[in-house]
């Protein structure tokens, strides 16, 4: 009983594998699966610097997918499915207009670092890009491509420092 003393977890971890498998497996036990396929965590990551490593002119296939490439006639009228796919991301009291204001080129030399100084969290005009990114990549179902193609993966854009174990959404200059 003492592993059952020191480590109570490993015990009940241990009797819900078996229950879950099920009388006729019996005693010993099932292998467990190997870990999921999680890019950047158990297998390589292909967009270590998330945003500007997804978001990049595919040559091969003429599909250019670059933020400023998207962005581009926002000022004019942002595209209407996209649009209405983020209403619900708009700070308390604010309404989405369907511009977007004329951006400096300069921002395209850090995303997101430099979407985030209006996309803040405390924002008041400005969807907070904690809510706005997650809207656009990870709702809509089989419509989304991001939950399609990419699987939904959080790790495409959070980051886990292996050194220190902590989160981070990398920043860089459009390619
Ligand atoms: C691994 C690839 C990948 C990464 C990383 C990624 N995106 Fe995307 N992004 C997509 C895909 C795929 C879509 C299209 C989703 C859909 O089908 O609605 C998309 C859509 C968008 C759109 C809407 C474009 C439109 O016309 O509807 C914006 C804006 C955007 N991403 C910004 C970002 C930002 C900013 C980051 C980093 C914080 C980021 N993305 C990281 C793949 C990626
Ligand atoms: C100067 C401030 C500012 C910067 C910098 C900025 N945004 Fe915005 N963004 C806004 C405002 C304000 C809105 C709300 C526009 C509206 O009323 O529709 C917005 C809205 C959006 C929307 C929702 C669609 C829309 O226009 O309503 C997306 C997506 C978006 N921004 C992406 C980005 C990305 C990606 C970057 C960085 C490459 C960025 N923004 C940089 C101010 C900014
Ligand atoms: C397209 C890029 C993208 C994807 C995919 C994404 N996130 Fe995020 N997430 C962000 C960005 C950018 C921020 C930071 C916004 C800020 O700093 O204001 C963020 C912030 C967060 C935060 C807040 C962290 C904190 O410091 O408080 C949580 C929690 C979170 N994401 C969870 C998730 C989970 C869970 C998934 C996968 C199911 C996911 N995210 C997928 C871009 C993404």
């Amino acid at each position: 009983m003492q592993l059952a003393t020191r480590y109570p977890l490993v015990l009940l971890f241990g009797l819900t594998l078996l229950a879950a498998a099920g009388p006729a497996q019996g005693q010993g036990g099932a292998a467990p699966p190997p870990a999921r396929k999680i890019p950047g965590i158990t297998v390589a990551d292909p967009v270590p610097g998330a945003c500007v490593d997804c978001h990049v002119n595919r040559v091969a296939e003429n599909l250019d997918v670059r933020l400023s490439t998207i962005m581009r006639n926002w000022n004019t009228a942002v595209d209407s499915t996209l649009f209405a796919r983020v209403q619900h991301t708009a700070p308390e009291g604010a309404t989405l207009t369907g511009r977007h204001p004329r951006l400096d080129p300069e921002v395209y030399q850090s995303v997101p670092a430099n979407c985030l100084e209006c996309h803040h969290r405390a924002s008041r005009r400005a969807p907070p890009f904690i809510r706005l990114m997650h809207a656009i990549h990870l709702q809509g179902g089989e419509a989304n491509h991001f939950l399609t193609m990419f699987q939904g993966e959080c790790t495409l854009c959070h980051k886990l420092n292996p050194a220190t174990a902590a989160w981070q959404v990398p920043s860089g200059p459009e390619k």
